[in-house]
């Protein structure tokens, strides 16, 4: 059995793709779970491309143990440099360089000749070379790449001490049997091929990103570079979920394993629809919510007699469970911790009492707690200790023919404000009402508010997106009570903005000192 090395670029070329950039803490919480899943590699990020982002690949450099984190550069030393110095807490570090290659790109983007970008590559290498012996370099743009070009580059930075070199479909544009024979080829006229390891990085422009990556396995390249719920530049990177499954699901037909705990699968791919405010489609293979539904009456006749008739992979095996337990307000904390474990949430990681205490204040206004909420309960936990404002009593009013109206008090470390305002709807005002409690306004740019199962008595879960002098922050709220998850949310982003603004505060402090 051949063992194929799985590369998240979640945090990267993920989070390239999303409305606003992910904070530090978020990363760092996505990265935990990308340890937990057990994946080779962790692109934390593009260091140089801005302080925030320096910041968010140094810590998950320092505070991540397991996997080797990684760090982008362009092929020019202040990136490298900057690379280096944000991984230099990792304790397996990877710089990742790279240098587009196809005709199109060396004349459109740089006006550089093929001899020029050989030789920046070999530069670029041997100078990472210099920080750190795990080195990527990656031909941008290969799927478009002259192959005879693309042999000379590849043998090149392999000799300059490139130890992964990875052969991307950065526009989507191949299909699978053009792009396995670019693997084939590749291995067939790079006389030291097997001194580097061989990685891919399929775009899905086309819907093939994962097609291609697999056709580029069984050609031989033994790394696949992806993303959780396949986010990604334009129509995405392959689907990490997807790959992962492929591999495991067709292990004898194939001959290739990886290292993924699949149970972790279906909690990583909540965790990142979540905190990135990218829902997942309804049908997606492997993690969607109906890929292990069955509706017609012939299929759901066959599952109940032998589930294997429509069933070609248990949800367990992903982390998902094909029964829900009743968890009420008679529920005892153990019954709560064991069903945390079952959804990805190790002991240790979260404060069993707080949360039983949350999860007793939830079923006693819903009856029954799914999954779903306790993980909702889970991520307003995560990232409520930092807050500065707490939202402890709303009033709202509206109605035919009255002014929506929102009487509320917010608990600014431990100094209550008290505000009153109007608004167009009981949102609205609602909102109004925060910002002058808090003396912070933002635009809202995007609102939704969705319903977790649980009928009438349904938790409401709203996402926004809230603009802050041309930021953009995302906030969730979550009750039975859409306007006082709509406050919630409002608060969330809120709160966000109170810690950028401090952040600003220090640099410009230091600056000024
Ligand atoms: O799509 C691409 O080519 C990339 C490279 C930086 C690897 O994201
Ligand atoms: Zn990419």
């Amino acid at each position: 059995m051949k063992n194929v090395l799985i590369f998240d670029t979640t945090l990267r070329d993920g989070e390239q793709a999303l409305q606003r950039a992910l904070s530090r803490r978020e990363k760092i919480v996505i990265a935990k779970q990308l340890a937990k899943l057990n994946v080779d590699v962790i692109e934390a990020g593009f260091p140089i491309s801005s302080p925030e982002d320096f910041k968010s690949v140094e810590t998950i450099a320092k505070e991540i143990q397991g996997p080797i984190i990684c760090g982008l550069s362009r092929a020019v030393e202040k990136d490298i440099d900057a690379c280096a110095s944000a991984l230099k807490h990792a304790k397996r570090p990877r710089i990742h360089t790279f240098l587009a290659t196809s005709d199109i790109h060396m004349e459109k983007k740089f006006r550089k000749t093929q001899e020029q970008v050989v030789e920046m590559a070999v530069q670029a290498v041997t100078y990472a070379r210099r920080f750190c012996d795990d080195v990527e370099f990656s031909c941008e743009d290969a799927g478009r790449t002259s192959l005879e070009l693309l042999y000379h580059i590849v043998e090149s930075v392999i000799k300059a001490g490139a130890t992964t070199v990875n052969i991307p479909d950065t526009v989507g544009y191949t299909v699978p049997s053009e792009f396995g024979t670019i693997i084939k080829n590749v291995f067939n006229n790079v006389p030291n091929i097997d001194k580097t390891v061989v990685s891919v990085h399929c775009h899905n422009d086309l819907g093939l990103a994962v097609s291609n990556s697999l056709a580029a396995v069984q050609a031989g390249a033994r790394q696949v570079e992806c993303t959780m719920n396949g986010l990604g530049e334009r129509a995405g990177n392959a689907a990490l979920e997807e790959i992962v499954m492929i591999l495991g699901t067709r292990q004898k037909l194939l001959n290739l394993s990886t290292n993924i705990k699949t149970q972790e699968l279906y909690p990583s791919s909540k965790l990142v629809s979540r905190i990135c405010n990218v829902s997942v489609q309804q049908n997606k293979a492997v993690i969607g919510k109906n890929a292990f539904s069955h509706s017609s009456g012939i299929h759901q006749d066959g599952v109940l007699k032998e589930k294997s008739t429509y069933e070609i992979m248990s949800p367990q095996t992903i982390g998902r469970e094909d029964k829900t337990f009743n968890l009420t307000g008679r529920s005892g904390r153990h019954v709560i911790k064991h069903r945390l474990e079952k959804l990805g949430y190790a002991p240790g990681y979260y404060d069993l009492d707080k949360i039983y205490d949350s999860f007793l204040a939830l079923a006693d206004k819903k009856g029954q707690v799914f999954d779903d909420d306790l993980e909702l309960l889970m991520e307003a936990d995560a990232f409520s200790s930092e807050d500065t404002f707490n939202l402890c009593h709303l009033q709202v009013s509206s109605g035919l023919n009255i002014i929506p109206n929102a009487a509320l008090k917010i608990d600014r470390n431990g100094n209550v404000i008290q505000e009153s305002a109007t608004g167009d709807g009981p949102v609205d005002a609602c909102f109004n009402a925060i910002d002058r409690a808090c003396g912070i306004s933002a635009k809202i740019e995007e609102y939704t508010i969705v319903a977790n199962p649980g009928g009438r008595m349904a938790v409401g879960t709203v996402n926004l997106i809230a603009d802050y002098n041309g930021r953009k922050i995302h906030g969730v709220g979550f009750s039975t009570d859409i306007i006082e998850a709509s406050a919630h949310a409002y608060l969330n982003a809120i709160n966000k903005i109170e810690r950028l603004i401090e952040i600003d505060k220090f640099k410009n402090g230091n600056n000024e000192g």
